[in-house]
C-alpha cells in the first residue's frame, strides 16, 4: 500500500479538522500547536514498522488515527442505542483519545520511533521498510504519549488517560489490572476504554486486510517484490510543495525511496 503525497496532504488536513471540531477550550490550540510543531514527522509517520502490523507506509499512522476516529464515532452510536450508559463520558473524550491513542509511536521530542530500514537483507527478504530507532528510549506506546501531551503542557482527563492506557486492550498483558478484574468496583466505570479499543481493532483489521487479503489470494512468492518502499517508485511524481519543504534527513532519505 502506498499513499499518494496528495492523499497524505488531504488525510492530514483531515487529521487537524478533527481536532478543530471535536476539542474544546485552551487545550484545543495546545494541540493543534504541538501537532503543527510535529507536522512533518507525525505526517509522514508509518502505523508500525513491520509489513506484517498495519498501515506499515508513509503517511500510514494518520490514515489509521482518522479511521480510528470514525469508527469511534460510529461505535459510539451503537453503543448508544443498545443502551450504554453514555452520560459516564463526553463526545470530546473519545475524540481527543481516538486522535492521540498511538502518539507514543512517534517517539520523543527529537528522535522519529520508526525510521527507513537500513538492513538491505531486511528489507528486500523480510519486507521491512522501518526499524526501531535505538536512540529513543523504550517506553509502552500509551505511556510515551501520555508523557508527550503532559510535557506539552496539553491536559487530559482521567477517562481519556484510562483509554489511552488500555486502547490495545487484552493484547497488552499490562492492561489486565484495569480490564481483568471480577471485581465490579475495579472495573472502569465507562465503556469509553471498550470503545476505543473496538475502534482500534476494527481499524486495525480493515487495513490487514486491504495490505494482505489480495496478497494472500495469489502466491506469496509473487507478491514479494512488492513488499518494500523501493519498488513503488512509480509514485515519485506525485510529491506536492507541501511535502517538498522536508527538514528531516530520515524523511527525505523516506521520501527519495517513494
Ligand atoms: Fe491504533
Amino acid at each position: 500500500m502506498v499513499l499518494e503525497a496528495k492523499d497524505i496532504q488531504s488525510n492530514w488536513e483531515l487529521f487537524l479538522a478533527n481536532i478543530d471540531s471535536h476539542i474544546t477550550g485552551e487545550r484545543k490550540q495546545k494541540l493543534l500547536d504541538f501537532y503543527k510543531k510535529y507536522e512533518e514527522r507525525v505526517m509522514l509517520m508509518p502505523a508500525a514498522h513491520k509489513k506484517e502490523y498495519h498501515n506499515a507506509f508513509p503517511g500510514g499512522y494518520v490514515e489509521h488515527v482518522n479511521r480510528v476516529v470514525r469508527c469511534a464515532l460510529k461505535q459510539m452510536d451503537l453503543w448508544a442505542d443498545e443502551g450504554a450508559d453514555m452520560s459516564t463520558f463526553t463526545k470530546e473524550e473519545l475524540v481527543f483519545s481516538a486522535i492521540n491513542h498511538d502518539l507514543g509511536k512517534m517517539g520523543d521530542e527529537e528522535n522519529e520511533s520508526y525510521i527507513p530500514q537500513t538492513d538491505k537483507w531486511r528489507k528486500e527478504k523480510l519486507g521491512e521498510d522501518y526499524m526501531f530507532n535505538t536512540r529513543v528510549p523504550f517506553a509502552s506506546v500509551p505511556d510515551r504519549g501520555l508523557y508527550m501531551l503532559q510535557s506539552h503542557g496539553i491536559q487530559y482527563t482521567f477517562n481519556e488517560m484510562l483509554a489511552i492506557q488500555t486502547h490495545d486492550g487484552l493484547y497488552d498483558e499490562a492492561n489486565k489490572k484495569y480490564l481483568f478484574s471480577y471485581m465490579p468496583e475495579q472495573k472502569p466505570r465507562t465503556c469509553l476504554p471498550f470503545i476505543l479499543h473496538q475502534a482500534d481493532l476494527m481499524a486495525a483489521r480493515i487495513e490487514f486486510e486491504r495490505e494482505w487479503l489480495p496478497k494472500l489470494k495469489g502466491s506469496l512468492d509473487g507478491q514479494k517484490e512488492n513488499f518494500t518502499l523501493s519498488n513503488n517508485k512509480t509514485q515519485s511524481s506525485t510529491k506536492t510543495k507541501a511535502l517538498g519543504n522536508i527538514k528531516s534527513a530520515g524523511l527525505k532519505n523516506m521520501l527519495d525511496n517513494l
